[in-house]
């Protein structure tokens, strides 16, 4: 899979711009502040339909009503090309010319993988990141678990209402319908770990010449069940016994919502205990088991979306990312000169203009 051109019209700092990519390495060149991830973000809200900084409204160019992006991209072997149109209240989502009704059409045709350097929060901040990271995983592989999610905080938002209002007559069913949807989202979360575990501790042990263990475990409000049905009674069972305690502090405690993915290095949590190269890894080897696993289902490598990460690491995992991302297109930003020759199409941007915008070896 790669991206061809991606027209970019009063989205974040860019006016009017059109922006040529080759099938292999891009360069996005330019100072700090200039629309280097901006063009990143265009180029990712293809697909999910969502950013990666902030709600979709906010991409509006400051001071105007409607915002615009395109992008021509081939994916097995056929050209398609996907148009946002951003306004205030709402997004509307093109395919092939063609409005979709709903984002989660979108979800599965694009498909790429963002390195960034906030990324560090996948170890260590809280668990909402990596129930994100997990979701946007899974979502292009299997689009049913966007739906699903969709629906399950809809309900949930709805029960949440009913403890504020301290009204219980409906929250049994409720309840059952969390239990329902949310067992489908517990199942298809855990067999995506099941499937990154091994590669993803294969890279850890790899980039740290064996001395180090990755464990990688879906760690949920409830014990795993042998199937669907199984994980739903046992997530209703775990909502009863916390009737009380949900209904005294107006919150709902057992579901997907709250689980998380528990990260372990050397039998230790790496939220606490890994260095800050250690976490550089599990970033690095998540991403590439992500990555692999795309490659694995869909038989099409995702486009490389590298955000200023090079700079911020040491030799052996910038060799390991070189290696990584040979043979699939990528796009990195940079900033300064990484201290070699890269060879590739280079995009000079300014001010939210591109300057410069072509085949050279540059640095
Ligand atoms: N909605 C917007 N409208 C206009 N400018 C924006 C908008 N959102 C962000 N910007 C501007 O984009 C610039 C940052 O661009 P960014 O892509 O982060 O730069 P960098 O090249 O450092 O990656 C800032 O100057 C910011 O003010
Ligand atoms: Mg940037």
């Amino acid at each position: 899979m790669y991206i061809t051109r991606l027209s970019l019209k009063n989205f974040r700092n860019y006016e009017d711009e059109k922006i040529e990519f080759s099938p292999g390495v891009n360069i996005i060149y330019g100072a700090n502040g200039m629309g280097k991830t901006n063009a990143l973000e265009a180029v990712y809200y293809f697909s999910q339909g969502r950013g990666f900084r902030g709600p979709a409204r906010e991409a509006i160019r400051y001071g105007e009503e409607q915002g615009r992006t395109a992008l021509e991209f081939f994916r097995e072997g056929r050209e398609c090309k996907g148009e946002i149109i951003f306004e205030k209240k709402a997004k509307k989502i093109f395919l092939n010319e063609i409005e979709l009704k709903k984002t989660s059409q979108l979800v599965g045709r694009f498909v790429c993988v963002l390195f960034t350097p906030d990324e560090l929060s996948l170890v260590k901040g809280p668990p909402e990141v990596r129930r994100r990271f997990l979701d946007s995983s899974i979502i292009p592989l299997r689009p049913a678990c966007l739906s699903a999610l969709v629906k399950y905080n809809l309900i949930l938002k709805q029960k949440t209402a009913l403890l504020k209002k301290g009204e219980y007559r409906m929250l049994p069913v409720f309840n059952r319908q969390l239990a329902e949807v949310g067992s489908g989202i517990i199942h298809m979360r855990r067999a995506y770990i099941e499937s990154i575990r091994d590669i993803a501790a294969g890279v850890q042990s790899d980039i740290s010449s064996g001395a180090e263990e990755l464990e990688v475990i879906y760690s949920s409000s409830v014990r795993p069940g042998a199937d669907r049905r199984e994980t739903a009674s046992l997530l209703l069972e775990k909502m009863e016994a916390m009737e009380e305690s949900e209904k005294e502090n107006k919150i709902c405690f057992v579901g997907p919502h709250r689980d998380d993915i528990s990260l372990k290095i050397n039998g230790r949590p790496a939220r606490s205990c890994a260095s800050q190269g250690q976490q550089r890894s599990i970033v690095l080897a998540l991403k590439a088991a992500q990555t692999e696993l795309i490659e694995r289902e869909t038989g099409e490598s995702p486009v490389m979306l590298l955000d200023d990460i090079m700079s911020e690491l040491d030799r052996s995992r910038r060799d390991f990312l070189r290696e990584k991302i040979s043979g699939k297109q990528v796009i990195i930003t940079c900033t300064e000169a990484e201290g070699e020759t890269v060879g590739g199409n280079l995009i000079m941007v300014k001010d939210g203009k591109i300057i410069g915008n072509g085949d050279r070896s540059c640095f």
